[in-house]
């Protein structure tokens, strides 16, 4: 037990002690989170009485040293952390981050004070949001939902077709969980969302890649796949393909339809990526309800750490899609619903698509000031796939760069099997904090590229 040595120094003897006291705190003699002697012990071995050690105790507190918790004691506070080293990632490479796919925060943090402020003055909502769903959540965040998605799409959805996730990884993690075995085969555009591979390996699931080009996936390769692995899924990213930015043209939806039909495939339509409100284009699960599960999210139109998507199921597929989110999560929290669904209905979600377009547009610009013969995009998301020197393979290329602090993906890392490879890197236009960051790790990029041409 840490005795306080007060011989010899003059003052009140509340202040002597709380001196002493705080002088073993600097010196780490009395460590974090230390228990401090009880006040009548300590008040029998120096001979003061209990109510010095009291306001002693009292001053400790009070100078920040100590709290108080109750019915234990007083102990010696944590090491107190400045907001910016507790909320400080814990695996930050620092660098120039060119992978990053994400929204930037722009007038997201007012809209969640907003919110926030709101739900302060909502004893019912508070009450609501702390608690279990019953069964399937809650009434009015459900039909927050389905309007805003009938709104969206002009679609006369029910509300029993829809069902919340964790975003849209969760959601396909989920979906494959549900309505595939270990050892089927599911059909994946030939390159594709690198995390969707992974869950199909650690779920055991056979990745099968089907062909693609400038049109996205090619029929005639997704029937031959059919033909060759029977498989009960085809993934798919018709409205912007992650990582080539390409949007699956209007024939060739209808043919995959047909041939989904025929072949008896259900088709997960992920429509995760972020599109410009005046690039958006209907998702295929307005022309094929019935063999179609929608994927959708608030990560890349609102915020990442959200963590809030949802899923348009055939009804069919319902009570099974249930089964798993509830072996997976329970259920997805009330309370991240309810901020969503406030921004859902004070048009929030809306006014904040708009301000990552407006930033968006000015990014393409740079990009396209410093790469002035790329491909125009029809569709301008987040991504940008850029092809590089035959001579310069995208592996070697992005392990240069990450050497002097810049990152970017290579192709290899959205291969699905053996599927060729081409000599490409995708960069991410949101992933630097400011414009300014951005010019310089394009220029970094350009300068490269130059350096190979030459060799
Ligand atoms: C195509 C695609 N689908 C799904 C996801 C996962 O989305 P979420 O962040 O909502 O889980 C991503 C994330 O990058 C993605 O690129």
């Amino acid at each position: 037990m840490f005795v306080p040595d007060i011989v010899g120094r003059v003052g009140p003897k509340y202040k002597v002690l709380a001196d002493v006291f705080e002088e073993a705190v600097i010196r780490g003699e009395l460590k974090p989170n230390t228990k401090l002697p009880s006040q009548r012990i300590l008040s029998y071995q120096l001979g003061v009485t209990v109510g010095t050690i009291t306001r002693a105790y009292q001053e400790l507190e009070r100078r920040g040293v100590t709290v108080p918790v109750v019915g234990s004691g007083t102990y010696v506070k944590d090491k107190v952390k400045t907001q910016e080293e507790y909320y400080h990632p814990i695996a930050s490479r620092g660098g120039m981050d060119l992978c990053l796919c994400r929204p930037l925060i722009l007038g997201q943090q007012k809209r969640l004070s907003e919110s926030l402020e709101a739900l302060v003055s909502e004893p019912n909502a508070q009450r609501a949001v702390l608690d279990y769903f019953i069964s399937d959540g809650l009434q009015g965040h459900s039909t927050t939902l389905q309007t805003w998605l009938n709104e969206r799409w002009q679609w006369d959805l029910d509300a029993s077709r829809l069902l919340w996730t964790y975003g849209g990884q969760h959601a396909l993690s989920v979906v494959l969980q549900a309505l595939t075995r270990s050892g089927d085969s599911i059909l994946l555009e030939g390159l594709c969302y690198g995390e969707l591979i992974n869950t199909c390996a650690q779920q055991e699931r056979k990745a099968v890649p089907v062909a693609m080009d400038e049109e996205g996936l090619i029929p005639d390769d997704l029937a031959l796949q059919c033909q060759r692995h029977r498989p009960r899924l085809l993934y798919l990213t018709p409205s912007i393909q992650n990582p080539t930015g390409v949007r699956l043209s209007d024939s060739r939806r209808l043919k995959i339809i047909e041939i989904c039909r025929r072949f008896d495939v259900l088709i997960i339509e992920d429509d995760v990526m972020y599109c410009q409100p005046d690039e958006r284009c209907s998702p295929l699960v307005s022309i094929a309800p019935d063999i179609t599960l929608y994927i959708g999210s608030f990560s890349k139109y609102f915020a990442g750490g959200v963590r809030v998507g949802y899923m348009v199921l055939p009804s069919t597929l319902q009570p099974a899609m249930k089964q798993a989110l509830r072996t997976s999560c329970m259920h997805v929290s009330p309370l991240l619903l309810d901020l969503v669904c406030r921004w859902l209905s004070n048009g929030a979600m809306e006014q904040v698509e708009e301000e990552i377009a407006r930033e968006l547009k000015a990014r393409y610009r740079i990009f396209y000031k410093m790469f002035p013969t790329h491909k125009r995009l029809a569709v301008s998301g987040f991504n940008v796939w850029l092809y590089l020197p035959e001579n310069c393979d995208s592996r070697t290329f992005k392990n240069e760069l990450a050497e002097t602090g810049v990152f970017v993906r290579d192709a290899y890392f959205f291969r699905v099997g053996s599927y060729p490879v081409p000599n490409a890197i995708r960069l991410s236009l949101t992933g630097p904090v400011s414009r300014d960051e951005l010019k310089t790790g394009l220029q970094f990029i350009k300068d490269k590229i130059a350096a190979w041409r030459r060799l």
